[in-house]
């Protein structure tokens, strides 16, 4: 990565000297669920080990994202289903409404996979936002979102919510189809870029596994994982 210079000519990095909130102070923000399940804690130590190859870091975002999707869908809406079993006529229940689920590229594939082992008819809406990182901003190369949509719910999924911007930008861009209900679903979270997120769309539940203790100079999340990105697709 290049470092930018300051007016006084001295090299700076993007988040050098930027003011971070603390993580007490992000814990209770309204709308913003952190995981407090065990076994998601508890996979959470594989996916950050250095140690961890890509294989298997893949197949750990997956579980991990399973396991998020069953918290974030917790809420859904239902519509009567009038089924018959085996043994007589019943008044069940079916999910009402399509669900949608925008991964943000690359490393939100993985995430998306995860949404469709949990509701197989789930639609994928494919979103490419890269982060610039000289200046942290995301920019958008790739969208194959629908022009309309019949959604009850999309989620934006991203394992990494770093300054915040992808994930406001996807945001701001499913808000444009007029879906009912939007939310987003990560993996870590630094605090800088989850109260941003929550401030900019207050309107939105922000689902996570970890919440993290900063950036770094870079706009790198601490402790973190590294490049969610690189670590699922081997591209270091
Ligand atoms: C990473 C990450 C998020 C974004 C987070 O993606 O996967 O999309 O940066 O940073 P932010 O909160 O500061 O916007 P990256 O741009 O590296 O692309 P990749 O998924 O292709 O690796």
């Amino acid at each position: 990565m290049t470092e930018t210079s300051t007016h006084s000519g001295s090299p700076s990095l993007p988040m050098q000297g930027v003011p971070q909130p603390k993580r007490d102070e992000v814990l209770n923000l309204p709308r913003v669920h952190i995981s407090t399940h065990p076994v998601l804690a508890h996979k959470m130590t594989a996916l950050r080990d250095k140690n961890t190859q890509p294989p298997e870091f893949y197949r750990l975002v997956k579980e991990i994202g399973t396991l998020l999707a069953y918290e974030a869908t917790i809420s859904l809406a239902l519509e009567p289903a009038a089924i018959e079993t085996p043994m007589e006529p019943m008044r069940s229940q079916r999910l009402a409404g399509g669900i949608g689920v925008t991964p943000i590229l690359r490393a939100g594939l993985g995430m998306a996979e995860a949404f469709r082992e949990v509701i197989p008819d789930v639609q994928i809406w494919h979103l490419g936002l890269r982060r610039d990182e000289d200046t942290l901003q995301a920019i958008e190369y790739y969208n194959r979102l629908p022009h309309k949509s019949d959604l009850q719910v999309c989620y934006a999924v991203d394992p990494m919510l770093a300054t915040g911007g992808s994930a406001i930008d996807a945001i701001n861009i499913l808000k444009r189809l007029g879906i009912p209900r939007l939310s987003y679903v990560g993996i870590i979270a630094a605090p800088y870029g989850l109260l941003k997120l929550s401030r900019t769309h207050p309107d939105i539940d922000i689902y996570i596994a970890a919440l993290d203790e900063s950036l770094n100079d870079r706009g790198f999340i601490l402790p973190g994982l590294g490049d969610a990105g690189d670590r699922q697709f081997g591209t270091f």
